[in-house]
């Protein structure tokens, strides 16, 4: 019988969370609820059936896409989403045997990624409050080391990672491929991005699936060194961009207001939904992103069916005890969580307490 390669064929199945039933109000994927730029979808609905007719030209967004970043088109690589970025690196860089360092917990598919190769996992787990372990990180490099996954800030915590333990992070490991995903970054404002053309060792990862609301176009982007940047591009398709993002890219960078809007009012909604969660006696985690952690405790699952019931998908992060992953939606459409979260909890007070 035909068999796929073995760590192919071992890979453990990813079940994502849009197998689950439909529901009306999405807050379990990150997506930006109120959808992309008008000025965006005007240029899609704008683009002809010649246009559809081409290959499409990734180049020409590269250009775009680098200038935005302050960054040489060849330091850049459209990919499709931020996951082929992620995808690339770890079929690049990870052999048989070979580690790939991550801090737990983390976004889940860098490891279904890793699993393309026999590569081996060494997981770190985060400090006290899910804290960067920065130490431990360091410890846990050795010579088979071949790439680390920093995500700041990290899903699904929210939590941030200071730019003096990612440096010392790229500088305990030359040999290795160090990927920072800043697919919030625009929540946080921090990056790393200068750093690109120094250190030849990072890659930086982007999306326009989170604030720019396109997550179902495909487009993400990762920088780094020239010489490396050169050698993923050989491994990809040529058009693994579709026409439609790429002819986006101009509009969805030109429209400032339409993301500093967006970021403006989740950053204040999440504050808003983290002091009524607390009022509610659930421990939430400070965050830089377009979602929150909050501990339901032994409550979990009642909320996460309940909720579903009512038509909200909230997120279950099994990797997190007693916790659920939120993510920030309107103020309308937090104001409804909360009610409804009222009501359920109400009937269950074993959720887990506010520290102090
Ligand atoms: C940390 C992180 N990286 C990458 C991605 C994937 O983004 P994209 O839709 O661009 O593939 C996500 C999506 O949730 C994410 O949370």
């Amino acid at each position: 019988m035909l068999k796929a390669r073995k760590c192919v064929r071992e890979m453990r199945e990813y079940h994502s969370p849009l197998s689950a039933p439909a529901t009306e109000l999405r807050l379990d994927m990150n997506e930006n609820t109120t959808g992309c730029s008008p000025r965006v979808l005007a240029k899609i609905r704008s683009l002809d059936a010649k246009l559809l007719a081409l290959y499409p030209r990734r180049e020409y967004g590269e250009r775009l896409v680098a200038d935005f970043l302050g960054i040489n088109p060849s330091e850049a690589m459209l990919t499709n989403g931020a996951d082929e970025g992620i995808d690339l690196l770890c079929r690049a860089y990870l052999d048989n045997n070979d580690e790939l360092v991550l801090v737990v917990p983390t976004f889940g598919m860098y490891e279904v990624f890793s699993q393309g190769s026999a590569a081996k996992v060494a997981r770190v787990a985060a400090g006290p409050e899910f804290g960067f372990p920065v130490d431990k990180v360091v410890d846990a490099i050795t010579p088979r080391t071949r790439m680390i996954i920093i995500c700041n800030p990290n899903n699904p915590t929210g939590t941030v990672i200071e730019r003096a333990d990612i440096l010392r992070v790229l500088e305990a490991a030359p040999d290795a491929a160090v990927l920072v995903d800043e697919a919030y970054f625009e929540f946080y404002g921090k990056t790393m991005m200068d750093q690109i053309g120094k250190v030849p060792n990072l890659f930086i990862a982007r999306t326009f699936s989170k604030v720019y609301g396109l997550a179902g176009l495909r487009l993400g982007v990762l920088a780094g060194a020239t010489e490396q940047i050169s050698v993923l591009k050989r491994m990809a398709s040529p058009f693994n961009i579709n026409a439609f993002a790429i002819e986006c890219v101009a509009e969805a960078l030109a429209d400032r207001e339409s993301v500093d809007a967006y970021v403006q009012q989740v950053s204040r909604t999440r504050e808003w939904l983290r002091k009524q969660l607390e009022a509610l006696g659930v421990k939430c985690w400070p965050s830089a992103a377009n979602f929150i952690l909050a501990n339901f405790g032994a409550s979990k699952n009642n909320v996460l069916t309940a909720m579903g019931q009512k038509g909200i998908a909230l997120r279950d992060r099994p990797d997190c005890e007693g916790c659920i992953r939120i993510t920030i939606g309107t103020q309308q459409e937090m104001e409804r969580v909360v009610r409804e979260l009222q009501q359920i909890l109400a009937g269950k007070p074993e959720v887990q307490q506010v520290a102090g």
